[in-house]
């Protein structure tokens, strides 16, 4: 199997226009270089405001950067994409439809609903959530509905899964439960994962690398190798030292 899933951020910069007339352009990112290879789990972590978000919404295509480009496995993102799968922190489920349409849905739409019948039962599996297909939304809890956003884009097979601070919403047990599953689908899918967190024990619990970043400009300050062995321990002296290392960066002087 040819692994996919290569991103490349090319001299990526992004310029939004003044809101007003008397306010100035907002350089949301400045040059961002960076590669990641098939199957890798990043974190881009930083303060609030600093373009995370961003470089996340211009991987899915969402939007367009100012200059420079991004590829993966070669290809120019222009547009949003199924082999880009993006889960945010509101689940966004259709309150209408049970779990099992929920994941069903875009299939349905693409007039697929017969030919992955029996991925979406695999998926609803693979989330953890067999019993729960003839449920709604609205029976489940935050953490539960969060894995059907997961196994909705799944159903897309993407190479690329895109997360802004997914768990963000969820207790701290339901956070340490989902990280848990999370590498699970990883080690059975390969998919690559990029995640927005400004957890920096999330990052070091699932990331390969940790990209950091300052404010505004946004610029990649320092990539970080997490190489810890997994499962990782919080507790261990090594965990705990990676994240100091961490937070050493992102408390920058200016
Ligand atoms: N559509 C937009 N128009 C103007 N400014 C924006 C827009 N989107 C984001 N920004 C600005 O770009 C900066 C980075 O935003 P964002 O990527 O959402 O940060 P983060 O996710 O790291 O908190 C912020 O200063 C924000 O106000
Ligand atoms: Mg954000």
């Amino acid at each position: 199997m040819v692994a996919t899933g290569q991103i490349t951020f090319n001299n990526l910069r992004k310029v939004f226009p003044p809101r007003t007339e008397t306010s100035s352009p907002v350089e949301a990112l400045h040059h961002v270089n960076a590669e990641v290879e098939p199957g890798e789990f990043i974190a881009l972590i930083g303060p609030s405001g600093c373009g995370k978000s961003t470089l996340l919404r211009l991987l899915a295509g969402l939007d367009q950067p100012s200059q420079g480009k991004i590829l993966v496995d070669g290809n120019l993102v222009e547009r949003p994409s199924r082999e880009r799968g993006l889960v945010f922190q509101d689940p966004t489920l259709y309150p209408w439809l049970t779990i099992e349409q929920n994941v069903g849905f875009g299939p349905k739409l693409a007039g697929e609903y017969r030919e992955k019948r029996q991925s979406i039962h695999e998926f609803i599996e693979l989330v953890g959530l067999k019993g729960f297909e003839k449920n709604y939304p609205y029976e489940l809890s935050g953490g539960m509905q969060q894995r059907v956003a997961l196994a909705r884009t799944l159903i897309n097979y993407p190479k690329v899964l895109l997360f802004d601070e997914p768990f963000g919403a969820l207790d701290a047990f339901t956070r340490m439960k989902m990280h848990d599953e999370l590498l699970k689908i990883r080690e059975r899918t390969n998919i690559t994962m990029v995640m927005v967190t400004h957890d920096v024990e999330e990052a070091v619990y699932l990331a390969d690398r940790v990209f950091t970043m300052t404010p505004r400009p946004a610029i990649l300050k320092k990539i970080v190798d997490v190489n810890l062995p997994r499962p990782r321990r919080r507790d261990s002296t090594a965990f705990i030292k990676k994240k100091e290392e961490i937070l050493d960066i992102l408390n920058f002087t200016a």
